[in-house]
């Protein structure tokens, strides 16, 4: 994963790089670093941690107009300072970041780096010192950085300063993201728009295989086997305002907040001037045509997907199959004649799921990207795409970009049924904004939801969401909120295995947290609350109205049955959030995560 950017031009590079790299830092944070280059020579910073922890220890007197940053997510080595980013060759002469990971480091290491002292536990510090190793034989800089580059295997973005280079940064990438983005008297690169917003909003899309020699005034592009590459701009589309906090303690709350807006951005922008549905009929026809629908995601994408999977069989009538990403890629399953691939990724970016992407492709089957960010490599490469329209999400855990995949899901399903000729029994747009009014209750009710995390989750070291049906779907989200922020083990199960073996976990006082949005089921999914409650189980039911009983805790606004999800979620959103916050946990940036994982 991690996240780089660069810098040069005229201006002191050191604030636009540090404040780049916050803007990065969902990208990981284990450790930080930034190299600048000046008259003087190359200044070299790092530190474990956060980007604040680098902030403490950067000597603000240096000034420089050329320089790299890396924010870390350990793979190779601890994260550590010694493994943080840059490194530099052994003369110190080359500076280097990288995000990524190269399979074949330790070949390269044996192969040409006998006698060369690391000082890292890394594989980044392998291309440095390769690059260095061939200049040692005679090659400029540019063509030992071309040499080095189609020398590995795996994925990178690499930025590189060369001291005795001063008027460029060597840029290359393969499978990780990066774009360079172009300025008036100085040209910047990084991982995402979003960390040069505060400078440009032109940015040139990198392809595989391509290295860039970027100047403060021109940028020249060429393949790694010396092809030319012309490229124009495109606009970020990024509102700068929209990726900041506000008056809010956490992105992750705010974004909780954005999700009623988030549903009614969704219903204009796929409504037509009549209310009908509108949807590139190229899509629809594309679905309507696959004999099965073959979703693959990670992590919360993949529980948006098996919700997912439920809309487009009961709306659209095809089959779905729904597969975790790095799975699929190594366990692939019979296919049917006709297969669509369906790609959901909030990022664009999952490494997993590229995988998956770049060998159906190369099977022939047809493709669609459903995510949040357009122009990113999911979208870039896939036949068709759909966006999210949720705005940046910036927290780790996925709250609105779940709920806006649920969305995009339902409109697909009831756009492919009408383009099939059937007449779907939902008029989503209504229920849709019906949807988007319930969520807005619930996020309203923020103190009760707090209270119930206080009296439920405050000292517990284990919890269990029980669901059956579509509820099933929205137990194993809300055990993965929870988790991933409190830390406290969460699993989410189908109300009816529970008794099958995990019952055995229950103890006195154990949370067990029951969701009740499907009348066909509540009945048994109360049964099974009453099981673990006999067991000792601190029990406590999310239920609909409608459905509701005396004494449930939560209760929400009744919406249509195929679209519980987007209500059920928000208040176990909110459960997370405020165990996690009664725990004192980095709410936005829980421990050994990050938000894009594009290593496999
Ligand atoms: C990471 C994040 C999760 C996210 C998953 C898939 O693991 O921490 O929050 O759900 O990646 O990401 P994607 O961008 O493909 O939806």
């Amino acid at each position: 994963m991690c996240g780089i950017v660069g810098y040069i031009g005229q201006q002191d590079a050191k604030k636009i790089l540090i404040n780049g790299l916050k803007k990065l830092e969902y990208r990981g944070y284990d450790s930080a670093g930034i190299g600048l280059l000046n008259q003087s020579g190359v200044h070299v910073f790092r530190e474990k941690g956060r980007i604040a922890d680098l902030e403490a220890i950067v000597d603000w007197k240096i000034t420089a107009s050329v320089g790299i940053g890396h924010t870390r997510w350990a793979t190779h080595g601890e994260p550590n300072r010694e493994n943080a980013h840059p490194h530099q060759s052994a003369s110190g002469r080359l500076t280097l970041v990288h995000n990524g990971v190269i399979d074949n480091y330790e070949k390269l290491k044996e192969q040409y780096l006998v006698g060369v002292q690391l000082k890292s536990d890394t594989d980044t510090e392998v291309i440095v010192q390769l690059v260095e190793v061939f200049i040692g034989e005679g090659l400029e800089v540019a063509e030992a950085f071309r040499k080095t580059l189609s020398l590995l295997h795996g994925s990178y973005a690499i930025a590189m300063i060369d001291a005795e280079t001063p008027d460029t940064l060597f840029v290359g990438k393969n499978k990780s993201p990066l774009l360079v983005g172009l300025g008036e008297g100085f040209n910047v690169v990084a991982s995402d728009a979003m960390a040069m917003l505060q400078v440009t909003d032109q940015f040139v899309e990198l392809m595989d295989e391509e290295i860039v020699l970027v100047k403060k005034d021109a940028i020249t592009i060429e393949t790694l086997d010396g092809k030319m590459v012309k490229r124009d701009p495109f606009t970020a589309e990024l509102d700068a305002s929209d990726i900041e906090k506000g008056t809010y303690p956490h992105y992750m709350l705010k974004e909780i907040d954005e999700q009623p807006a988030v549903m009614r951005k969704l219903v204009t922008a796929y409504r037509d001037d009549n209310g009908d549905i509108k949807l590139d009929q190229n899509i629809c026809e594309a679905v309507k045509a696959a004999d099965r629908l073959y979703i693959i995601a990670a992590g919360t994408s993949y529980h948006a997907g098996l919700v997912g999977k439920q809309l487009l069989e009961r709306i659209a009538g095809i089959p779905t199959e729904v597969h975790i990403a790095s799975e699929f890629a190594y366990n692939m399953p019979l296919i049917s004649k006709n297969p669509l691939f369906i790609f959901i990724s909030q990022s664009g970016e999952t490494a997993d799921s590229r995988g998956v992407l770049v060998h159906v492709k190369k099977l022939g089957f047809k493709t669609l990207t459903i995510t949040n960010v357009p122009g990113s490599t999911l979208s870039r490469e896939a036949d068709y795409t759909l966006l999210l329209h949720a705005g940046p999400e910036i927290a780790v855990a996925s709250t609105k970009a779940y709920t806006a995949q649920i969305a995009v899901l339902a409109i697909l399903s009831v756009a492919t049924a009408e383009a099939k000729g059937l007449q779907p029994k939902i008029d989503l747009m209504k229920e849709l904004s019906i949807a988007a009014n319930a969520m807005q209750t619930l996020v309203d009710q923020k103190e009760m939801i707090e209270d119930i995390a206080r009296k439920y989750l405050s000292t517990s070291r284990n919890a269990f969401f029980i669901g059956r049906a579509v509820d099933y779907y929205v137990a194993l989200e809300a055990a993965l909120k929870l988790k991933e922020i409190s830390y406290i083990q969460a699993e989410g199960f189908a109300g009816g295995e529970l008794k099958h073996g995990t019952i055995a976990l229950i103890e006195k006082g154990t949370p067990v947290i029951a969701i009740a949005t499907q009348f066909h089921v509540n009945g048994n999914i109360r049964s099974n609350l009453k099981e673990v409650t006999a067991r000792g189980a601190h029990a406590c039911i999310v239920s609909m109205e409608g459905l509701n009983e005396a004494g449930d805790q939560i209760v929400l606004p009744e919406v249509h049955d195929a679209l519980t999800p987007l209500v059920s979620v928000v208040p176990l959103q909110l459960l997370a959030y405020y165990a996690a916050l009664h725990r004192g946990n980095d709410v936005d940036k829980p421990r050994n995560l990050a938000k894009s994982v594009t290593v496999e």
